[in-house]
């Protein structure tokens, strides 16, 4: 049996699978699914000490797309300390609190992680990714993704939290800005135990074109540009990922997109050591979990992969620049037995090199003229194309 323990950062995970800061963390129940389901640890809905203002939650949804999150309800201090309680009693999750402050409010950075660690959390995640809190907070004190943008900012809250505390500290990147590397060396330097990273960005909603262009959101026709979840972020996430993992600062914890163990396992290749997962599970439940973490077992056994650390950064020496591509002569190749002569690879209209033979009702590639691009291969609906060398 594969060991998918890991140690991150200071934090022993049973597994690498943890439910990311959501909806799906916001109660005790759901925190006791998420448990009974496998996963390792859970990130708890974002806490402040008060909020500015009760969201609601108004979510559009595009189910390959993902989710623009207009509003979530946000808990308050004592809600939080009640539920990190209650999960550290009824579970044995590892219990990772989402939380922030004013940058302003320095000390109350502190004071908040001190008050979670009291209670029994495991970790501090600061929050300094929320998009939303981007856009509210883009003239007065800074929130979320606007605070996260400033190192300097960043290198003071850490170290405030560092200094009043005892569990690991995980900085929760943004990627809004274009500053995330910046910043991710400000936290290292900051002494923070872990660097998690999702791509995320405010998103707007699809609009209702025959009333105006109302907001898509349920209920509401106008509202803010939402933090966007889901499938669209994966590849970007792992460009990310992988960026930071190769500058070699602190581990790194990354999310985004994912709900395949084949997802986890690519990320965990791009430098990875745990994966946080939100709307995938949203999407389809729980027991998704339970899946993961069978393919991610089955697979380690089938590569004999004694632990995650087998393989994790395993891609990153693939990673060059442009200029350094190499290239070997190749084609794409039509398995007769699998092709329906459905004709999709025919016309695609950049390639010079598939013909439809009538005789046969199949499709044909000519290697002459095959460029290899490959883009046959990924809109074939009958998966009948592969790359040859030529
Ligand atoms: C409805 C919803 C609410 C979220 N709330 C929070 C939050 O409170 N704090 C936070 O750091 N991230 C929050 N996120 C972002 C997720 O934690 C995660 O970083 C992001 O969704 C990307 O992962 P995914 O593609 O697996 O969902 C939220 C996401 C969704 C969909």
């Amino acid at each position: 049996m594969a060991n998918l323990s890991i140690n991150i950062g200071g934090l022993e995970l049973k597994n690498p699978i943890v439910v990311a800061s959501g909806p799906l963390t916001s109660r005790i129940d759901r925190l006791k699914a998420a448990e009974d389901h496998g996963a390792a640890a859970v990130c708890l809905k974002h806490t402040l000490r008060k909020q500015q203002f009760i969201a609601k939650p108004r979510w559009y949804v595009e189910r390959n797309i993902g989710i623009v999150v207009s509003g979530d309800p946000r808990l308050e201090i004592e809600e939080a300390v009640e539920l990190v309680h209650k999960g550290k009693q009824s579970t044995d999750l590892k219990i990772i609190v989402n939380m922030s402050a004013l940058p302003t409010d320095i000390n109350t950075w502190g004071e908040l992680a001190r008050e979670f660690e009291n209670a029994g959390a495991d970790a501090i995640e600061l929050n300094l990714n929320c998009p939303n809190l981007h856009s509210a907070q883009a003239s007065g004190p800074t929130l979320g993704a606007n605070l996260g943008q400033d190192p300097e900012s960043v290198a003071k809250v850490i170290a405030n939290v560092k200094n009043s505390i005892n569990i690991p500290v995980i900085a929760k990147l943004p990627t809004e800005g274009g500053r995330i590397l910046q910043v991710a060396k400000a936290a290292a330097e900051a002494d923070v135990n872990i660097l998690n990273i999702h791509a995320g960005f405010r998103a707007a909603p699809g609009l209702d074109i025959y009333n105006g262009g109302a907001f898509k959101y349920p209920g509401s026709s106008a509202g803010n540009f939402g933090g966007m979840s889901g499938p669209w972020s994966r590849l970007i996430s792992n460009r990310f990922i992988a960026d930071i993992a190769k500058m070699d600062l602190k581990p790194v914890m990354g999310g985004g997109g994912m709900s395949t163990w084949e997802h986890v396992v690519e990320s965990i290749m791009y430098g990875a050591l745990s994966v946080q997962i939100c709307t995938a599970i949203m999407f389809e439940g729980f027991s998704l979990i339970e899946k993961i973490l069978k393919g991610l077992s089955t697979y380690m056994e089938k590569m004999n992969y004694a632990s995650i650390e087998d393989f994790h950064k395993l891609a990153l020496k693939n990673v060059l620049g442009p200029h350094q591509m190499q290239y070997t002569e190749i084609a794409a190749f039509i398995d007769f037995e699998k092709c329906t002569g459905c004709r999709k690879c025919e016309k695609l209209p950049t390639c010079d090199a598939i013909a439809y033979i009538p005789d046969s009702k199949k499709c044909q590639v000519d290697p002459k003229c095959c460029v290899g691009c490959g883009l046959c291969v990924g809109i074939c609906p009958f998966k009948a194309i592969s790359i040859i060398e030529k």
